[in-house]
């Protein structure tokens, strides 16, 4: 019987998608825990220590979207990677604020840097849209399918948040992050991803009108419908068990330990979410990524928005677990090794 030597019979290396490079976006306007004391019945104090939120960025500006951030993000991603718009074959946006309903905000997007005649959609799973979309995009770059996939996660919270509603208008803020991903050279990138939804946790966190079930009307803008509706004790309890048990479940499928974890790379909703998520797991919070204090909730913004702050600090082979929890509810996670020094 013929046998095969070791070095024929060696498996060809599966491609794996990277990324490759991360750039961020936020708005010039600071919104201080202190001015919004002066708006709602709040004290730096209280939001301080139930959130760990200090200040956020705001968009302002007559006619700016989602796609203005998002846009900004994207020229900084291309600028830095030295990538030519024209080199783009993929973008994905995902965004809880588009900024229409339709086109898509990747539409316009990509015509705002100049990227023509290349697929582009949104992907909307509320906080955990941006690990959707990139698990999305590694699809694409393991089948061969594309080179070059754009990533962006921007959203103008602001622009359904209730400013008199004390319980959630502290919590956002508005801000983009883009990567790139390519597949890979060296076997570093996406090893691993999880994406999850329960349609029955709609109740505790959704826009009531403004879709097609309830479409705008005076009498819905008058009750404020087209605001944020969160029922904040019961998305807590919600956030805190998903993020930790899909992180353990990508530690224990990835025979990974406590120690051999690098980064945790969390959504960003409140301090005392991302501790408990990190205590679960068994890892020390200099090992955690926290951008929440200056830029609050920014939901698709978050995770980019933090490996844009933290690239500096990063090398070539870390171990990142990526955990995120959102509206629907959805909740997602996914292994990385870092695929570049950061500095
Ligand atoms: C919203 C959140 C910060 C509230 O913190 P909490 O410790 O759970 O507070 P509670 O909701 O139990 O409210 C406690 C009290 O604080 C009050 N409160 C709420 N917001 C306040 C604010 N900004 N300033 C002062 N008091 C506030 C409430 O009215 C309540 O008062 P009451 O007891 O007199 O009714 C917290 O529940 C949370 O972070 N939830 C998850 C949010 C989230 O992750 N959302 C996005 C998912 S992607």
């Amino acid at each position: 019987m013929a046998r095969t030597s070791k070095t024929t019979a060696s498996k060809p290396k599966a491609i794996r998608a990277a990324i490759t490079g991360v750039h961020g976006h936020v708005p010039d306007y600071v919104l201080t825990n202190a001015e919004l004391a002066q708006m709602v019945d709040t004290t730096d104090a209280w939001i301080t220590e139930r959130t760990g939120i200090k200040e956020r960025h705001i968009l302002k500006g007559k006619g700016l979207g989602s796609s203005h951030m998002g846009a900004q993000a994207v020229r900084g991603l291309l600028e830095k990677t030295g990538t030519l718009a024209k080199e783009v074959d993929l973008l994905i946006c995902a965004t809880t604020t588009p900024d229409f309903v339709f086109p898509s905000t990747a539409n316009l997007i990509c015509d705002m840097v100049g990227i023509r005649n290349i697929g582009s959609f949104d992907v909307q799973a509320a906080c955990s849209g941006f690990l959707y979309a990139m698990t999305i995009a590694a699809q694409f770059i393991e089948t061969g399918a594309a080179k070059k996939i754009v990533v962006v996660g921007t959203d103008k919270m602001s622009s359904i948040i209730d400013y008199t509603d004390r319980a959630t208008c502290v919590l956002f803020g508005d801000g983009a992050g883009a990567i790139m991903i390519e597949p890979s050279r060296d076997g570093h990138g996406i090893r691993d991803a999880l994406i999850r939804s329960d349609g029955a946790g709609m109740p505790h966190l959704h826009q009531k009108a403004g879709g097609s079930r309830m479409p705008p009307t005076i009498e819905t803008v008058e009750k404020r419908l087209h605001y944020v509706h969160q029922e904040g004790a019961q998305v807590y309890k919600f956030a805190v068990a998903r993020m930790a048990e899909i992180s353990l479940e990508l530690m224990l499928r990835n025979k990974l330990t406590p120690d051999k974890v690098d980064w945790l790379v969390p959504h960003q909703a409140n301090r005392r979410i991302i501790e408990a998520t990190a205590e679960r797991m068994g890892l020390p919070m200099d090992r955690v990524m926290v951008t929440i204090h200056k830029y609050g909730n920014t939901t698709a913004g978050t995770i980019p928005l933090s490996l844009w702050d933290y690239e500096q600090r990063l090398k070539q082979g870390d171990r990142l677990i990526f955990a995120a929890f959102g509206g629907g509810f959805t909740w997602a996670g996914a292994y990385v090794t870092w695929a570049y020094d950061g500095s």
